[in-house]
């Protein structure tokens, strides 16, 4: 076993030492300031803000990440618009690599648990929608696999029904969630994927029984497996129709839905990673969750959206920051579900924020988080899960914690709707 662990590290280094090099010498800095202003910089694209949240009111605290030109060209802005920094990590290459050799460990850890997916490591599509598959003929009254279309690239979107009454009861309620709509946020799909499993493994519980269950686990495939091959901070989809798409391919899948799509001229750029396409629900990845939300969307209470990193419920309307008429309801929602993450937090794990999207982080158009709101979805929320030290970047010692813990929340959620 040794030699086999010394093997597959070698590997890893060999295999990876070039794909990290465009972040060779890119620093991670936490930076704090004006809200309003850094804001607008990250909703411009400007700042690629891997994180932000509201410290107090009017102050947003985020993490950015800085080549050294643009090291050159933001700190002195910083300096003179007292917007303060400090430098959390020298070489993002660096982490990215020690990533990689983690990775390669904890498969050998996957492995050795005989399991066909285990809370150990990070699969890849093709492991994920095989594993998916395999649900299906396992528990054939139970799941049911939709290949639901084809992204850019040709991949199979699917997305799993769990139902003990195969969505024939039109009186259950139904949750929808989905995950990986950013594909650099790795950590979701396994907090999908292990919601899957709770419920296939809990036949007679309630959550299973009375709820029909739609979960979408890995929503943006080919942005994922970019992320995993080439681009570990891609984000967006890799579609290539808009104007300008063979310089900057993909739209942010997030900025794609149809709710207030197109108003804000800061999501236009297709160079910046907040692109929102050339029209909404110009992509396959959205269009799939839209159809699986509409076929059912009058008896859809909740809807989440899995994301990273933040700790954070956040709620409508990011467009405007006013909220909706149930806006006292979704707040106490949210903190229930918080509250049950938190009482099985780490202890060095923020707890979590809820709260309106545009208060606590800023302006957003095209969510998919305001368009299932808009179409009538009660409760919806983007959650942030955590990130620890270096934000999406979750190692994967970390994986059982976030996967158990986000369903404790999940769970509270949903035993909340039943309680109606
Ligand atoms: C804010 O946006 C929502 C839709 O997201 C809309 O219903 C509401 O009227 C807007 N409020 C204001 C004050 O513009």
């Amino acid at each position: 076993m040794a030699r086999l662990v010394a093997c597959v590290l070698l590997l890893a280094v060999s295999s990876t030492y070039g794909r990290h090099e465009q972040y060779e010498g890119h620093q991670l800095f936490q930076i704090r300031g004006p809200q309003r202003e850094l804001a607008t910089l990250g909703t411009k694209g400007a700042l690629d803000l891997l994180s932000a949240k509201a410290s107090t009111s009017g102050v947003l605290e985020a993490m950015v990440k800085l080549s050294p030109e643009e090291k050159q060209q933001w700190l002195p802005y910083f300096d003179q618009r007292d917007i303060t920094y400090t430098k959390i990590a020298d070489n993002l290459a660096e982490i990215l690599r020690k990533e990689e050799q983690e990775i390669e460990l904890s498969k050998v850890a996957a492995a050795r648990s005989g399991k066909a997916m285990s809370w150990d490591t990070y699969y890849d599509y093709e492991a994920i929608n095989n594993h998916l598959d395999e649900l299906a003929r396992q528990n054939p009254g139970l799941v049911t696999v939709i290949n639901a279309g084809l992204t850019f690239e040709g991949r199979q979107i699917k997305y799993v029904r769990i139902s003990t009454t195969r969505f024939e009861n039109e009186l259950k309620p139904v949750i929808v969630i989905d995950a990986a709509v950013h594909a650099r946020e790795w950590i979701t799909p396994p907090v999908a994927l292990y919601i899957i499993d709770q419920l296939i493994s809990h036949p007679d519980d309630e959550l299973t029984t009375e709820i029909d269950w739609i979960i979408i686990p890995l929503a943006n495939p080919d942005g994922y497996e970019y992320s995993m091959n080439s681009d570990r901070l891609w984000r967006k989809t890799r579609s290539r129709v808009h104007t300008g798409s063979d310089e900057c391919p993909g739209v942010d899948g997030n900025r794609n839905f149809d709710h207030y799509w197109g108003t804000s001229d800061s999501a236009n750029d297709p160079c910046t990673i907040v692109y929102e396409g050339p029209a909404p629900f110009s992509e396959p990845e959205t269009r799939v969750i839209r159809d699986a939300v509409m076929r059912q969307v009058n008896r859809t209470p909740l809807y989440i959206s899995l994301h990273s990193y933040g700790n954070m419920f956040l709620y409508a309307w990011g467009n405007n920051g006013t909220l909706p008429e149930n806006g006292l309801i979704l707040h106490l929602a949210g903190v229930r579900m918080a509250q049950a993450i938190d009482a099985v937090a780490l202890d060095k794990s923020e707890p979590y924020i809820v709260g309106n999207a545009a208060n606590v982080l800023y302006y957003t158009t095209g969510t998919s988080r305001d368009w299932t709101k808009s179409v009538g979805v009660t409760m919806t929320y983007t959650l942030e899960l955590p990130g620890y030290e270096y934000g999406f970047i979750v190692p994967p010692q970390y994986i059982k914690q976030v996967v158990t813990e986000t369903w404790a929340g999940i769970a509270e959620g949903a035993r909340y709707i039943l309680s109606w």
